[in-house]
């Protein structure tokens, strides 16, 4: 697979987030803020968050299984490498790249919610509404897309094309390519 055409492009990207920075800092007055990333995908859009938000926040980490190689999630997550961040009493919002089924920010909700955090909020930078199978919505969602699989900006094709600075769709190889 390669890249097909670009569906969200750098400047797009970057507006974007700029606008739910001020969203989250404006519903995040007082807060102990701490951003918990979902790694991989979320890398590149938490820190481009973290750098646009004026609330002071903290950061961490959760890895859930997923995918692998493929392009179909199945109902069972697994947490494969949890916060190390104290988060009982504080203010935490799940950082996404992607809700598509529902499954991974269910399970995330569920399993993070254990840690009596005060607040619990989400923000995906993409959501594919047509493909849920849970009636998932993260608190702040930066695009709604069509049920194609993207790559870039941290979203990848079995670990492939993560550094694209926008988001774009796959296509087949043409036999040459291959
Ligand atoms: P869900 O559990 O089905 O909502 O899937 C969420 C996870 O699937 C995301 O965090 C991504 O890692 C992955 N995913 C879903 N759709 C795409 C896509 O179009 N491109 C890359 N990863 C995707
Ligand atoms: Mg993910």
């Amino acid at each position: 697979m390669t890249i097909g055409r670009v569906l969200i492009p750098a400047e797009r990207l970057q507006a974007r987030v700029a606008e739910l920075a001020r969203q989250i800092d404006a519903e995040s007055a007082g807060h102990d803020l701490v951003l918990v990333g979902v790694l991989r995908g979320a890398f590149i859009f938490l820190s481009d968050l973290l750098r646009a938000l004026a609330t002071p926040a903290s950061v961490d980490f959760i890895s859930v299984s997923s995918y692998g190689a493929g392009t179909q999630t199945s109902g069972e997550v697994r947490i494969v490498h949890d916060v190390k961040a104290p988060l009982a009493g504080r203010d935490v919002i799940v950082v996404e790249d992607i809700v598509d089924s529902g499954h991974t920010l269910h399970a995330l909700l569920h399993h993070l919610q254990a840690h009596r955090p005060r607040t619990l909020r989400s923000c995906a930078l993409l959501s594919k509404p047509s493909r849920r199978v849970l009636p998932m919505e993260a608190t702040w969602t930066g695009f709604e897309i069509p049920d194609e699989f993207v790559v870039g900006y941290g979203l990848d094709y079995a670990e492939r094309h993560r550094g694209l600075p926008y988001v774009a769709t796959l296509r087949p190889e043409a036999p040459h390519e291959a």
